[in-house]
């Protein structure tokens, strides 16, 4: 199975896909030479996304692709699924489970600027919650954060609160009860944004979800033995070997270059 990020955001997946199917081989994939998709156009994440999920599936001929990026997946998810002859999962901002959490009917969606003004977005806002206020707000820095996180880099707890803070000091922010974390990255670094928080506040994100889908799609198969995983980086950017300790934790060897 093949899962795809811009970045190592897509670990927040990788965890959950590896408890539902410890046994399936992974191969992990991070478009470090494109990296950050959510401060680009449309047109060049669907064209980078397309293009680098073509190439790898050709190369791989995964059982599975799952596109492990929200940005990716609202932008280009469909065009993905036209092109492939493969099964794709796709990682949708978990706007329904929020909206059946909350309490006081405020939900915030906290994800990159070019998820949070997606028609997709007003499409699930409509659909799951109507009856709700969805505020948006979009975290580029926050994505930064959990890259400098995992490579145990020290991060401070102000930048943390910056990113909460576009949610809560927004008109009906201080009912928010619910945040969706609509960027894969942003489950790695929840216990800071927990740790933040001027008071309790849920985080949901889609990870477990897309786990249930994966393991119903690929129920049945059977794999020899765990292991057998390979994290792949579309370009060879400084500072790459520094993911190693964190790829460690999930299971995954260092980052080859393709
Ligand atoms: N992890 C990605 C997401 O879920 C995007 C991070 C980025 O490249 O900006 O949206």
């Amino acid at each position: 199975m093949l899962l795809f990020d811009s970045g190592i955001g897509g670990l927040s997946v990788l965890r959950e896909v590896t408890r539902a199917l410890p046994q399936a081989p992974l191969v992990y994939a991070a478009d470090t030479a494109g990296f950050p998709y959510g401060v680009k156009s449309e047109m060049e994440v669907a064209t980078r996304v397309s293009a680098w999920l073509g190439r790898l599936a050709e190369r791989l001929r995964p059982s599975l692709v799952v596109i492990a990026c929200n940005t990716a997946s609202v932008i280009a998810l469909a065009h993905v699924r036209a092109v492939l002859d493969v099964g794709v999962v796709g990682t949708v901002p978990a706007i329904k489970p929020a909206a059946e959490a909350s309490v006081s009917r405020v939900i915030g969606v906290l994800g990159t600027p070019s998820t949070v003004r997606q028609p997709y977005v007003d499409a699930l806002s409509a659909r799951f919650a109507a009856d709700c206020t969805v505020l948006r707000h979009g975290s580029s820095a926050l994505v930064a954060l959990a890259e400098a996180h995992l490579r145990g880099e020290a991060t401070a707890d102000a930048d943390y609160r910056a990113a909460l803070e576009g949610l809560l000091m927004q008109p009906g922010g201080d009912a928010m009860d619910v945040v969706v974390l609509a960027c894969t990255h942003f489950p790695l670094v929840a216990e800071r944004l927990a740790a933040v928080a001027p008071r309790p506040l849920r985080f949901v994100d889609g990870a477990a979800g897309i786990a249930r889908r994966t393991a119903h799609l690929l129920a049945g198969r059977h794999w020899p033995a765990p292991g057998g995983h390979r994290a792949i980086a579309t370009g060879a950017v400084p500072g790459l070997e520094r993911y190693a300790p964190a790829l460690k934790a999930f299971g995954l060897p260092p980052f080859e270059v393709f």
